[in-house]
């Protein structure tokens, strides 16, 4: 008998296409993509497989690894992020992880740039007082923010997003870019012309900070009062990794108090973020529901590849983009 396949999401029809015409497998798929399946079910479902195909809803720990057994041999999800992934679980059991790079990262740098210009020229404040009476007359400071031209941008984590986020933000006239990571990533920064700089100096001179980095344990809050307080008040602050990368309660009162001028976030902390969350009352924080990826090219991109990586460690053949454990 083939073998068996758990999708815990009715993911866009290229994946579920691949997964049918290979002949290759048998899979049950929770059938909606408004709700998750909830975790009884999950438990319940896994048992027995012999590959997961899964979103970043899906809490892949040592409690779901066990559940399903010695079977499993193939987690792949349908994301770049992979801090929903217990890795180490998952290494101990040598089972092999199919992830989803580079298919998204035109459309995350683009809605990056997207993000960061509606955070940075006020734009949701701007429509809101158009369409309620806020709009006297032509004012002379009324709505002013901040441009990209002649600005310092700085990278907090720089791989192929953050270089691909350079890159559409060069014709804009900034004047310089830096960034950080765990070490200078030289052939990266060449592509952008980026400078090395420390976490502390990333602070101090970027008048837009872009983060772009994975969340882990060492970026985990990563950006936190120490952080924003040597941030310029004029400076623009945009997340589209992880929620988890920022302290949200430090990130409140950096703009509530002036600390930084703006914020622009995609991913938070929970997610959904309830809309009684302090950070939806105020006017300079611009919150996205998780949404850089979401094209159709780039999701139907994303479901095919997070299907062939299963079958080929189905097959035990190398993936195509696997994370190495
Ligand atoms: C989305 O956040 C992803 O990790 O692909
Ligand atoms: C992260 O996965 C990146 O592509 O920058």
């Amino acid at each position: 008998t083939l073998p068996r396949v758990y999708v815990t999401r009715q993911i866009p029809p290229e994946g579920l296409r691949i997964l049918r015409e290979s002949g290759q497998v048998q899979f049950e798929l929770w059938d909606s993509d408004d709700v998750p399946v909830p975790r009884q079910e999950l438990l319940q479902k896994v048992k027995g497989v012999d590959a997961l195909l899964c979103v970043l809803t899906e809490k892949i720990d040592a409690e779901l690894l066990d559940a399903a057994g010695p079977n499993l041999k193939v987690v792949s999800t349908m994301s770049v992020g992979f801090d929903h992934l217990s890795l180490e679980e998952l290494k101990k059991r040598e089972i092999r992880v199919g992830y989803t790079p580079e298919v998204l990262t035109d459309a995350v740098a683009e809605l990056t740039v997207a993000l960061l210009l509606t955070t940075s020229r006020r734009l949701i404040e701007a429509t809101h007082e158009a369409k309620t009476g806020g709009w006297g007359t032509w004012r002379t400071l009324w709505l002013c923010g901040y441009e990209l031209a002649n600005s310092t941008v700085g990278i907090l984590g720089l791989g192929r997003i953050g270089v691909a986020i350079a890159e559409r933000l060069a014709p804009f006239k900034v004047k310089k870019f830096i960034y950080t990571d765990v070490a200078p990533r030289p052939e990266l920064a060449s592509l952008i012309n980026a400078e090395y700089v420390s976490l502390d100096e990333l602070a101090k001179q970027s008048d837009f900070l872009a983060v772009c980095c994975a969340l882990t344990p060492e970026t985990k809050e990563i950006c936190n009062k120490d952080l924003f307080s040597k941030m310029k008040n004029t400076s623009v602050f945009i997340n589209t990794s992880r929620g988890g990368v920022v302290n949200q309660e430090d990130l409140y009162e950096a703009l509530s108090t002036g600390q930084i001028a703006a914020a622009g976030l995609d991913v938070t902390v929970p997610e959904p973020l309830p809309p009684s969350h302090p950070l939806f009352t105020l006017k300079n924080c611009v919150i996205l529901p998780h949404i850089a990826s979401a094209s159709y090219t780039t999701r139907n991109a994303m479901s095919a590849l997070a299907a062939n990586n299963l079958l080929l460690g189905l097959r035990g053949e190398p993936l195509i983009k696997e994370l190495k454990l």
